[in-house]
């Protein structure tokens, strides 16, 4: 971004045959930091979209673009097409001429001053042929809004009728990017019949409709289950934009949930009646002797003194008191999807509301619920609602989980109950109880009392035993992990108050965590290891056995094979094979490095930093060729526990792709012809050719879903080039 003289330079036009195009460049989950290639520049998203009246300008375009970066803004093509003075300006001149404004222009279409004011005078095709007149970026059609408090064939009715008007509108705009609103009041099949009938026609991004008056009661609940619904049935290579969302409080939670881009004129609204918005809520100047932020507009200034403003001079500070503590809010998103702390900032500002708290546990407990402990469900009552919905958004809450990137590096900042419920701490689990096997018969321990890391603590102790029967786990605040993966995040990187660690072992629970592990019938040792003086010993005596001779070299296999079951998805025996008479490369804190195998060829490379492991090119080649699963045709997903054993996911590129991919350059959206099922983003996957050849090593960015439908951007980042 290029400031002068306080001016910041036009933008420039994407190349054309980007123009409509969207690909990401970072994703937390369903969270995503995009680009959407326009005329009038790239758009980064999330962003926020401030409302121009072009009567009324509080905030002048111009000023948005040049003091506060803003890179799109959004105007009502319906009240330029009703006053002439205005209509007749934009049609010679253009949208960008009539409001000064050198970015991206988005219009809407006059759907929502029929909500308000009832039926609006102007045609379906006509208003789509004057926002192309105007020169727009983006347009919206005329849909049909639907209300929350009407029935269901009212409903369906407006969802049906913004269908039919779709392709003409298509037509009618050409090569101008379109809007798609999804319809559908509160209920979730019209959401999702809606969603996956605007999906399947040209339009380039899908806002997300209706919700003004769901907002406005602060049913916020409701508007978690309308994300969900449309969200999961949109094609994910559009953006998504919330029509008239525009307070900061729900910022994180939505784009948690997928939301790209964000309208307001609540920084005007709320600024006429001397209302602030902030992310914990809104508060009044009537009420205040500090500001609840210092932000750049009352910097130099008191509360009282803008109360004794004049009231226009008091909307115009307000506003930009109002766009300035939004904009901060997005940028605070847009840093936390690049941090991997989306869900975290949700989680943290769910507690500033109490209907966005509900909302919060309704979308946390309710769809996740059958997959949920009964112990950590302490904090929800279990309403007669819940049980009603009980299965009917597990769907949803795969398709969350399953868009989380693990493993994944950085700390877990405890949270309380909320941190069990992180989609990504679910999937990370989900995974383990999926791929992970059991290998010893004998009777289960259970370390407790200490942080990680624990090798530092028990790892003599650890080799000691390895040669016995015991399998041997960790107590954690995130449930139990077996010995081979205790350096994996996110169980070795929890962050909290000691007394975490410190629980007693509670045998129900570790009983309940055993079966998903598919461990049943087993003895149950806790041994507490916050002391660890004369360890050793006490030990020995309480198993009843001999003290042992130390035995690294196994239990060093056993980690490899345990973090190529869960990380790698291969099968346990092969695993066992691949890592026979194998000897170890140490790091200097005496961790592995590398795995050479007993024909001496380097095959595998744990990752120290979160605790994965990378294939090496002979390594790729040996899990390749263990494959018995046929080259996959398309793009499907489903359990991991259905294709346990099965191997790296393969992903199939097309013959231009090839020789990139094979000399270790990315795979890009497009040259996707198929994956494997169980792909998930962060997975190791092995990247081939349509008969199956292997080409490159990589790690998955994206869903299976997103490999079929986006056409720009790194669908995998290639490790290694098998030449
Ligand atoms: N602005 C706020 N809600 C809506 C909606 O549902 N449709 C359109 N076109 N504009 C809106």
């Amino acid at each position: 971004m290029k400031w002068q003289d306080g001016r910041r330079a036009d933008p420039k036009p994407c190349r054309e045959k980007d123009e409509g195009r969207f690909e990401i460049s970072s994703r937390d989950g369903q969270a995503r930091l995009g680009k959407l290639h326009t005329k009038h520049g790239i758009l980064e998203t999330p962003c926020l979209l401030p409302v121009i009246n072009p009567n009324i300008r509080t905030i002048e375009p111009r000023e948005m673009w040049d003091k506060y970066g803003i890179q799109a803004l959004i105007t009502n093509s319906y009240v330029i097409w009703k006053h002439e003075h205005l209509k007749e300006p934009a049609l010679s001149d253009g949208v960008h001429e009539l409001i000064d404004y050198p970015g991206v222009i988005m219009t809407d279409s006059g759907t929502f001053q029929s909500y308000v004011y009832g039926d609006v005078e102007v045609g379906v095709e006509e208003i789509v042929q004057f926002q192309k007149d105007i020169g727009v970026d983006i347009a919206t059609m005329l849909d049909v809004f639907s209300r929350p408090d009407m029935t269901h064939s009212q409903v369906e009715k407006a969802v049906d009728e913004t269908i039919k008007r779709a392709s003409i509108s298509i037509k009618t705009a050409g090569n101008v990017m379109l809007n798609g609103p999804i319809q559908g009041g509160l209920f979730p099949e019209l959401r999702a019949k809606s969603a996956s009938g605007m999906s399947a026609l040209e339009f380039t991004v899908h806002p997300i409709g209706g919700i003004v008056p769901v907002m406005e009661q602060q049913m916020y609940r409701d508007l978690a289950k309308i994300m969900l619904a449309c969200k999961s049935n949109l094609s994910p290579d559009r953006p998504v934009h919330m029509f008239g969302c525009g307070h900061p409080m729900l910022f994180p939670m939505l784009i948690a949930m997928g939301a790209d881009l964000f309208d307001s004129a609540a920084y005007v609204l709320f600024a006429r009646d001397g209302r602030m918005l902030t992310p914990w809520g809104t508060e009044r100047i009537s009420d205040i002797e500090e500001w609840p932020i210092i932000v750049p507009a009352v910097a130099n200034i008191t509360p009282s003194e803008v109360r004794a403003m004049k009231k226009q001079e008091r909307t115009v500070l307000l506003s930009k008191f109002n766009l300035e503590v939004t904009l901060q809010e997005m940028s605070r998103c847009r840093q936390a999807i690049r941090d991997g702390t989306i869900w975290r900032l949700a989680e943290r500002r769910s507690h500033e509301h109490p209907a966005l708290r509900e909302a919060f546990l309704w979308l946390v407990t309710n769809p996740a619920r059958s997959s949920m402990d009964p112990l950590i469900l302490d904090e929800i009552s279990a309403s007669k609602e819940f049980g009603e919905e009980l299965g009917k958004w597990e769907e949803h809450w795969d398709w969350l989980v399953n868009a989380q990137f693990t493993p994944r590096n950085g700390g877990e900042a405890w949270g309380g109950t909320d941190t069990h419920h992180r989609p990504h701490v679910e999937m990370a689990r989900r995974r383990l109880f999926a791929r992970w096997r059991s290998r010893k018969p004998g009777d289960v321990i259970v370390f407790h009392g200490a942080s990680a890391p624990w090798r530092e603590r028990v790892g003599g102790l650890i080799d000691r035993l390895f040669n016995s029967d015991y399998e041997m786990f960790v107590q954690t605040p995130l449930g139990l992990v077996p010995w081979g993966l205790e350096d994996l995040n996110p169980w070795a990187h929890i962050e909290g108050p000691d007394w975490l660690w410190k629980r007693k072992p509670n045998y129900a629970w570790i009983q309940r965590e055993l079966a998903r592990l598919g461990v049943y019938d087993r003895k149950i040792i806790s041994i507490d290891i916050s002391d660890t003086e004369e360890l050793h010993n006490r030990v020995f005596e309480k198993l009843g056995m001999e003290p042992q001779e130390r035995d690294s070299e196994t239990r060093k296999q056993y980690q490899i094979v345990d973090k190529l079951c869960v990380l790698c998805n291969v099968d346990i025996s092969d695993a066992i094979e691949l890592c026979k008479d194998s000897t170890f490369i140490m790091s200097r804190t005496d961790r592995i490095r590398n795995m050479i195998n007993s024909d001496g060829v380097h095959l595998f490379s744990p990752r120290l930093g979160e605790g994965g492991i990378s294939l090496t090119v002979p390594g790729a080649r040996k899990l390749h060729s263990l494959r018995k699963a046929p080259v996959p045709d398309g793009f499907n997903s489903a359990d991991l526990r259905l294709h346990a054993g099965e191997g790296p996911a393969w992903v199939v590129v097309d013959n231009d792709a090839e020789p990139f991919v094979k000399e270790g350059r990315n795979v890009m959206h497009g040259f996707v012809t198929g994956c494997d099922s169980w792909i998930r983003p962060g997975e190791t996957v092995l990247i081939v050719n349509s008969a199956g050849g292997l080409l490159a090593i990589g790690r998955s960015q994206s869903t299976s879903k997103e490999l079929q439908t986006f056409t720009k951007g790194i669908a995998i980042k290639v490790r290694d080039g098998c030449p």
